[in-house]
């Protein structure tokens, strides 16, 4: 049996393994198959998010820009693609106050390569600084960021974080980016549940391998013998919490090795393996309010399926 897991990550898998209920943490999706896969969750019918929150971008470009200060550093937090960022970069040029750097944050670290080295060619006069990292951790602007700095954290990233999470990460986030930032986030709203559930569990199987995807990595990196085929996918609606949740349940009772651990499943039995909470508008802008951001402003598509919030230092910053 061979790990090759970093055993920090080690010991959270399997202290999570063992929890009840069993959980696993979410960074382990993002290694290149499940990069390769999430990207393909973008691109799906069902997953309303990317192309709701790109076309909204587009639109609204020219308005977000003029609510930002020239001169700036862009950061955006988890970074998987160059596309959403340069569509701010463009307009924040177009109008005469281009960015001066670049900086995109990301634990995929091949990922990021492949995304710095994208940008060289399409845009060669951009300074581009990228971090691989994870960016609940504090993280050290360099100083090839100058301020101001404006934050970017589109996908609705921040609601796979936990209500309580997202208020440290925003809290810190404001620490990290300094005086006079900006932070543009990007927000899935609530909504029919069915639409969201349907997102979440789409009819090609994609979000299931996507899912499925943690299991396979634990085979290869932590000496795992989970039999994919006997742990189904489900996404389901937790309305007490708002939230989408993504499960792999168990179809028999089995045992399961994981670097020589021993862990015994019955029927049924759940790893819950991810939390997407849909804030509402309200709700949202109270979540930035108790981290001492300002939401100076709403941009939504005309269904409310998507919030872009522009997010100001409160009285306090
Ligand atoms: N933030 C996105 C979302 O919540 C992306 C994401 C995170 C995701 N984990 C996921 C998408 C699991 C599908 C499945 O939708």
């Amino acid at each position: 049996m061979k790990v090759t897991l970093d055993p920090a990550m080690l010991d959270e898998v399997l202290a999570g393994l063992g929890a009840t209920p069993r959980v696993l943490p979410a960074k382990l999706f993002y290694d290149e198959e499940g990069c390769r896969l999430f990207a393909a969750i973008t691109e799906l019918p069902e997953y309303y998010l990317t192309r709701t929150e790109r076309a909204l971008l587009a639109a609204e470009a020219g308005a977000i820009v003029a609510t930002l200060p020239a001169d700036s550093s862009l950061v955006e937090y988890g970074a998987s693609t160059e596309d959403k960022a340069l569509v701010l970069l463009d307009a924040l040029a177009a109008a005469g106050r281009a960015a001066r750097c670049y900086v995109p944050i990301d634990i995929a670290t091949p990922a990021l390569a492949a995304l710095t080295a994208r940008l060289a060619a399409r845009r060669p006069g951009l300074a581009v600084a990228p971090i691989a990292a994870d960016f609940l951790a504090p993280i050290a602007l360099p100083a090839a960021a100058p301020r101001p700095r404006v934050g970017f954290f589109p996908g609705s990233t921040i609601g796979n974080l936990e209500p309580a999470a997202a208020r440290a990460f925003l809290a810190q986030a404001r620490a990290t980016l300094g005086p006079a930032s900006r932070f543009l986030i990007g927000v899935d709203l609530r909504k029919d549940p069915a639409r969201l559930l349907a997102a979440y569990d789409d009819a090609a199987g994609v979000t299931a391998a996507f899912n499925r995807n943690l299991l396979v990595r634990l085979n290869r990196e932590a000496g795992a013998d989970f039999d994919l085929a006997q742990f189904a996918h489900e996404a389901r609606w937790n309305a007490a919490e708002g939230r989408i949740e993504m499960h792999l349940v168990s179809r028999r009772a089995q045992q399961i090795r994981v670097a020589g651990v021993t862990l015994r499943f019955s029927e049924g039995d759940s790893i819950h393996t991810e939390n997407c909470y849909k804030h509402s508008l309200e709700g949202f802008v109270a979540l930035a309010g108790a981290a001492g951001w300002d939401a100076r402003r709403v941009w939504t598509d005309a269904d409310a399926t998507f919030a872009l919030y522009l997010l100001a230092l409160g009285r306090a910053g």
